[in-house]
């Protein structure tokens, strides 16, 4: 049968083809390590747990849920965001919670997009920016970060892009996000301050994407910490990564009420609330101590320390300042691309990382390594990828 005309050049997810494709390769006998996903293999603390299994035991635990949160939830994300960011936001008029920060960029296109208003979209960026416009009718600006900029925008070159694509009064949303997937690069005051008057000079709704703020950084910063909360502005986070709650599927957006109404005006057709024990459960999380983060972190700090070896091996060029849950790295001199790179290791080492060029043509020339893999797996996959003659260098773990 025919699909709508909205799927149009929507590919079903590139990680839900690629699970399917690896698990073809394991049933056919390999025996393949991903290094490709970001989705956390480390347990949510004890606590959590322990108030889901308690609170679903609760014989009122199970009814549908507001569909604007527990108002549990939404005070421990206010507490959350005054304690790490120093940002104070009215728990009941100014926070959303959400099945994920995935699912909060899906409403806000619905909410905001008129077919033919435009999207600026990062490149490389998280592919969920694209085809959440495109779903919308949107036309798509594509606006590239260069290492050679540090992986920030260019602003001169983004407002000629919009004088290009806006041939009217359309609408203009961009999507941004540090620390920014796929690169690690770090936010700075700056860069919010700059994207904060670019928005405001150039009538663009910004959405800062910020689930990463806590993985592999000292210091999390939000975009709300410049002038707080404005029409411009709305930011979304998650606890996917931060908690080690992916499955889970929490997330949170923060905007002016007035957004929050419209918002919701779409997102409560969407779904009906969450499971009450999964709310409460996330508001636990939100109120463990700084020890939870260093911990998490010290893990990923390990891991880091192997890939950077296979990566220098491999005779990668990457920066060892990136936060996030991933290494970023350009693909050396002699092969053509991450594409090439990502293949080489999968078909001749059992290995897969994944190719850049999966988050915008900008990425083609590097490879997006997960630190989500056990520290032995990823000593495995060095292990592996040296055995099929690949690591160049001396260095050794
Ligand atoms: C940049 C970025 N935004 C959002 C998400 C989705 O997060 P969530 O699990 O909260 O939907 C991801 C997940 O990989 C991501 O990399």
């Amino acid at each position: 049968m025919n699909t709508a005309e909205r799927l149009n050049g929507i590919g079903e997810y590139y990680f839900s083809k690629n699970l399917r494709e690896i698990e073809e390769l394991n049933r056919s006998g390999k025996n393949i390590i991903s290094l490709g996903i970001g989705s956390p293999d480390q347990a949510p603390h004890p606590e959590v747990i322990r108030t889901l299994h308690e609170e679903s035991s609760k014989p009122g635990s199970h009814a549908y849920q507001s569909y604007k949160g527990s108002p549990v939830l939404r005070r421990a994300m206010a507490d959350w965001y005054r304690q790490w960011y120093g940002v104070e936001l009215n728990p009941d008029l100014e926070i959303l919670p959400l099945a994920g920060s995935k699912e909060g960029i899906m409403h806000i296109c619905m909410t905001y997009i008129n077919p033919g208003d435009l999207v600026l979209i990062p490149n490389p960026g998280y592919p969920t920016y694209q085809s959440a416009a495109k779903l919308a009718g949107a036309t798509l600006g594509s606006y590239e970060l260069k290492e050679e900029n540090n992986w920030l925008p260019d602003f001169s070159a983004l407002k000629e892009l919009i004088q290009t694509k806006r041939q009217g009064q359309e609408f203009v949303l961009m999507f941004v996000n540090y620390p920014q997937m796929p690169t690690g690069q770090l936010p700075t005051l700056k860069l919010f301050e700059q994207l904060i008057a670019f928005a405001k000079e150039n009538q663009v709704l910004l959405v800062h994407d910020n689930p990463y703020s806590f993985i592999l950084n000292e210091e999390p910063m939000s975009i709300l910490q410049t002038e707080g909360l404005t029409d411009q502005v709305i930011e979304l986070n998650s606890l996917s990564k931060s908690h080690n709650m992916a499955g889970w599927r929490i997330g949170m957006l923060m905007a002016k009420p007035g957004h929050i109404e419209n918002i919701l005006r779409f997102k409560s057709n969407m779904d009906s609330g969450m499971f009450l024990p999964v709310q409460l459960a996330a508001a636990k999380a939100l109120s463990l101590p700084g020890s939870w983060y260093t911990g998490v972190n010290e893990v990923y700090r390990r891991r880091k320390k192997i890939v950077e070896d296979l990566l220098q091996g491999l005779g990668c060029h990457f920066s060892k300042s990136q936060a996030g849950l991933f290494v970023w790295a350009r693909v050396p001199e002699g092969i053509s691309d991450g594409y090439a790179l990502s293949d080489l290791l999968l078909y001749k080492a059992n290995v897969f990382v994944t190719p850049g060029g999966i988050f915008g043509t900008a990425g083609n020339q590097y490879i997006r390594v997960s630190l989500c893999a056990s520290e032995e797996k990823i000593q495995e996959s060095f292990d592996r990828i040296k055995q099929a003659g690949f690591i160049k260098s001396k260095h050794h773990v």
